[in-house]
């Protein structure tokens, strides 16, 4: 039964709301990977729609790049009612952002944007926090998402939670803008697209 009230609890936590209004302090995300060019780059959010931002890596030149390039300040918003889902994992929240406009500055979250042509998940912050996705930073202040089902058995298991760090840094494509991205892959392989490497995200407090 206690299993089953956690999984409820989890279940909702995923839909968020604007209960998750205990805004953490600023921080930046920076990157490791094997990669030499991109171990050590941190993310910028970068222009692609209105009211819309991706998390471009600040150094890449790709075809469109990061204006301006240096880090973006970012949040992690969590809610007082929601607490580590399993010991030893992190508190869910969502990673939020202040988009400057001219008439002052509008609070974003990040969702996972998925073409379902595509096997990887592109971030994207839009304004609010409809539909914002749930993630959690682990004691090493990584950047992951828990789930509770394995779905790599016959027939796909739940039960324990468990953290995933499935980022990578790919050239991607949306609604016209050319970047390279923070993108999360569907599923446990490299995503085809060529180009892409693995990373890993670390929020580095600002002040
Ligand atoms: C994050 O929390 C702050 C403080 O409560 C709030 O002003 C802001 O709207 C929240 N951000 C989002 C995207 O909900
Ligand atoms: C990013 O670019 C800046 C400015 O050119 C440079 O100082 C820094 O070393 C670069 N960082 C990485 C990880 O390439
Ligand atoms: C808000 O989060 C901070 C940690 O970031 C925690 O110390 C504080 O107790 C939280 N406040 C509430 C009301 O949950
Ligand atoms: C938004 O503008 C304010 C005031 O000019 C500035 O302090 C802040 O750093 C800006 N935030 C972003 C994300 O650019």
């Amino acid at each position: 039964m206690k299993f089953a009230i956690s999984t409820l609890t989890f279940a909702l936590a995923a839909v968020s709301t604007a209960q998750y209004d205990n805004k953490s302090l600023p921080f930046y995300l920076t990157l490791t990977s094997p990669d030499a060019s991109t171990d050590g780059d941190f993310i910028t959010a970068c222009h692609t729609g209105a009211g819309i931002e991706s998390l471009c890596l600040s150094n890449s030149s790709s075809v469109s790049k990061p204006d301006p390039s240096y880090p973006s300040t970012f949040y992690f918003n969590t809610s007082s009612d929601i607490g580590p889902p399993a010991p030893g994992l992190g508190q869910p929240g969502i990673l939020t952002y202040s988009l400057n406009i001219s008439t002052g500055e509008i609070p974003s979250a990040v969702t996972l944007f998925n073409d379902p042509t595509s096997d990887f998940a592109l971030p994207l912050l839009y304004p609010g926090s409809n539909d914002a996705q749930v993630f959690a930073f682990d004691d090493e202040n990584k950047l992951g998402l828990t789930g509770y089902v394995d779905y790599t058995v016959n027939p796909p298991k739940p039960g324990s939670f468990k953290t995933y760090y499935r980022w990578y840094s790919c050239p991607t494509y949306y609604l016209g803008y050319y970047y390279v991205n923070l993108v999360w892959s569907l599923g446990a392989a490299e995503p085809e697209t060529p180009g892409c490497v693995e990373v890993s995200v670390k929020r580095v407090f600002s002040d």
